[in-house]
């Protein structure tokens, strides 16, 4: 079988992994990378062995024999390479969140449906191996009906300031990610949301109009209700869990815990602690690619979907304008 000619584009904090990813996929070739800044280009050329670099994204929606794209670039420029790729007839894997606003999402949603566009969405926790046993957990009905949803979504540090200043604030760039996989959890759509949060450590952000601490209460439609933290203040380590509470069980997702060790000293006991998403996801970021090449070898549906994303930002803009106005907003039927 041929292995599908692929580019990624945008190799920062975690293109350069998704880079990595593909040039060990068995069925992918990395056949071009693109990020805006050569330097960047073209030392994962070298470090990768990959065949070209360019700093133009139209070299890569231009080649014919790249199939498929990975678009990690910022959020803010999402809309503009997701057309480029619907209109070039590329098979796409986007980072979430899949575009910055909603009527570039809808807008999206709609050209790749006349194209026919196979895209796929970061969404990576649903490949994670914890949540995805969860998920069948529940799905076995072993915590019976799925009644509250309670996520963590704690970072380390804050992102760079060019990051925050195009990532479209907390509840768009961190807290979707619990918006995605509270709907897959909870087998349910988000019916209203009612946030808070505020700056707590990160003067700068004040600029950008985003905050580094935030709650969104979740009602769903099926009766259940959620809630979801997140942070960038976690000076410990990256905190990722889940709660999953069911009329007859819990389920827990997630642990501080780095390597399956405890150190033993006279000060007590200690293990270490997780770092950072590249760690925490590893596997995650490895299966979805994975999980993406198959499906465009084999013309399937990818397990998340542009409506996924497109179900996911319409909860983190509702929950920003909750943020902003003080209101609970009832999601759109
Ligand atoms: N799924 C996850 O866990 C996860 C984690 C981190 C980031 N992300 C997402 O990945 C995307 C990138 O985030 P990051 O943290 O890697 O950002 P980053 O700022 O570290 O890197 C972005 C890179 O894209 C390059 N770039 C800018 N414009 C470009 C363009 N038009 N074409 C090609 N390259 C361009 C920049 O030079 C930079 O190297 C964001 O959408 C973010 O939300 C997802």
């Amino acid at each position: 079988m041929n292995k599908i000619k692929t580019a990624v584009l945008g190799l920062g904090r975690l293109g350069y992994w998704h880079a990595v990813n593909v040039s060990k996929i068995r069925g992918a070739e990395l056949s071009i990378v693109c990020d805006m800044n050569e330097e960047t280009a073209a030392k994962l050329t070298q470090e990768l062995e990959v065949p070209s670099y360019t700093t133009n994204p139209d070299d890569v929606f231009q080649n014919d024999d790249i199939r498929a794209v990975i678009i990690s670039s910022p959020t803010s420029t999402h809309y503009e390479l997701l057309k480029k790729a619907a209109e070039s007839g590329k098979a796409v894997f986007v980072e979430k969140p899949l575009t910055i606003d909603l009527d570039e999402a809808y807008s999206i949603q709609k050209l790749m449906k006349e194209k026919n566009t196979l895209c796929q969405v970061g969404f990576m926790r649903r490949f994670d191996p914890a949540y995805d046993a969860a998920k069948k957990r529940i799905e076995a009905g072993d915590i019976g009906q799925p009644i509250y949803y309670r996520g963590i979504s704690r970072d380390a540090h804050a992102p760079h300031e060019a990051f925050i200043e195009h990532s479209g604030g907390i509840f768009v760039d961190v807290s979707i990610h619990d918006f995605d996989i509270a709907r897959y959890l909870m087998n349910a759509e988000v019916s209203s949301v009612a946030a808070h949060g505020r700056i707590l450590k990160h003067s700068f952000m004040e600029k950008y109009g985003d905050i580094d601490q935030s709650l969104a209460y979740l009602e769903f439609d099926s009766g259940a209700a959620g809630d979801v933290e997140s942070s960038r203040n976690a000076y410990y380590g990256y905190d990722i869990r889940a709660e999953v509470i069911g009329t007859e069980g819990s389920i827990f997702i997630g642990d501080l815990r780095h390597r399956n060790i405890h150190i033993l000293t006279k000060s007590g006991k200690t293990h270490d602690l997780l770092p950072d998403f590249p760690v925490r996801f590893v596997d995650a970021y490895t299966i979805e690619l994975e999980d993406f090449f198959r499906i465009v070898q084999l013309n399937e549906t990818p397990r998340v979907t542009v409506h996924d994303g497109v179900k996911a930002l319409e909860i983190a803009l509702a929950a920003r304008q909750s943020f902003q106005t003080g209101q609970k907003i009832n999601m759109a039927k």
